[in-house]
């Protein structure tokens, strides 16, 4: 029996460095030392040992099953090994070329100029307020001088949230103007103030061309001591000035906003033309901008601050139009329409 194991563990290691695949090797490792293998069939005649040969065959057994082991362990290495390098030849993956192309996106134009119009007015010292786009019917209407009965609701008509507030706030709305933070800034922090207020406003609109539901104003106002329209005029000649990066003039017209009193309308020297008249400013070398004002004493005392005391004036413009000049888009719609033919140009 010794010679019958030795014999075995001849051809079986004869076996194992013949083999050249790994099914190869898994198919001679059944037919040696499986379970139903020839080790176990020469291990059948044990019995019929002597008491003393028993222990002798059954260590050699185990010696040979256990080297047997551990050469099938290590060609099934070396073929696996060598059966990846021969994939990994055949594969032209070459590591060293670059990835597809991520395409990083980019600052949509209307952030690009509200970025801008923040740092100027920040290195004028005002300070940039943000507020609720659910406002309430006090904040947006009522407390900047429009009652319910007020004409001038006409224009701003919007959207309106049924449920109540309460008795003061009335319903809520979608703002129609960034004007009702000026309350909201005047109730935090009271006077002095310099502020300024980016934001998302709605409007209940039939869209064309130059008009839609969702647009996008800059609120501005300055509340102080002796403060007059020379100021304003001042600040917002320094500003557009330093946005266009040209020397800009301004107009101020007289016009009519509730939350005003004088109301203006501010006008800037057309860039295109430089004020000889041309399409973009309809031949009159103006274009109009925005809408602007001393802060009504009504609205100041709405925010909690004494009118005897100190005076500033307000304007609202639209930083959706304003994107609209820079670039020379006809058409608001495509703005926040999301086609990024119309996006990737910027
Ligand atoms: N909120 C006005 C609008 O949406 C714009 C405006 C006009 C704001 C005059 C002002 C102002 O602060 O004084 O039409």
């Amino acid at each position: 029996m010794k010679e019958q194991l030795l014999a075995l563990k001849k051809a079986c290691l004869e076996a194992i460095s013949k083999a050249d695949r790994l099914s190869n090797l898994q198919e001679i490792e059944v037919k040696y030392i499986g379970r139903k293998g020839e080790l176990t069939n020469i291990l059948r005649g044990v019995k019929d040992l002597s008491d003393a040969e028993k222990p002798v065959i059954g260590k050699l057994s185990n010696e040979v099953k256990n080297e047997l082991e551990a050469e099938f362990k290590a060609k099934a290495h070396a073929l696996e090994t060598a059966e990846l390098n021969n994939k990994l030849k055949d594969d032209t993956f070459d590591i060293t070329v670059p990835g597809p192309d991520v395409k990083p996106g980019h600052i949509h134009p209307l952030s690009q100029v509200q970025n801008e119009v923040e740092k100027i007015f920040s290195s004028m010292g005002f300070m940039i307020m943000d507020g609720p786009e659910v406002e309430s019917e006090y904040y947006n209407f009522e407390g900047l001088n429009i009652p319910a009965w007020h004409p001038a609701r006409d224009m701003q008509d919007t959207f309106f949230i049924k449920d109540k507030k309460d008795k003061k706030h009335g319903r809520m709305v979608l703002r129609t103007q960034t004007s009702p933070v000026q309350l909201r800034t005047m109730e935090k922090y009271g006077a002095p103030l310099r502020v300024i207020v980016p934001g998302r406003t709605f409007r209940y609109e039939a869209t064309d061309v130059s008009h839609d539901t969702t647009f996008y104003q800059v609120e501005g106002f300055m509340i102080d001591k002796d403060i007059s329209i020379s100021h304003l005029k001042g600040v917002l000649a320094q500003f557009l000035s330093k946005l266009f990066g040209k020397e800009v003039t301004v107009r101020i017209r007289p016009g009519y906003f509730p939350f005003v009193e004088p109301g203006l309308e501010v006008d800037f020297s057309c860039l295109l033309c430089g004020g000889k008249g041309c399409r973009v400013c309809k031949h009159t070398g103006w274009v109009e901008f925005m809408g602007a004002g001393m802060i009504h004493e009504n609205v100041l005392k709405a925010g909690g601050i004494d009118p005897k005391k100190w005076q500033g004036w307000a304007f609202g413009f639209g930083l959706t139009r304003l994107v609209m000049m820079r670039h020379g888009i006809d058409d608001i719609r495509l703005i926040l329409g999301g086609d990024l033919r119309f996006i990737n140009q910027f």
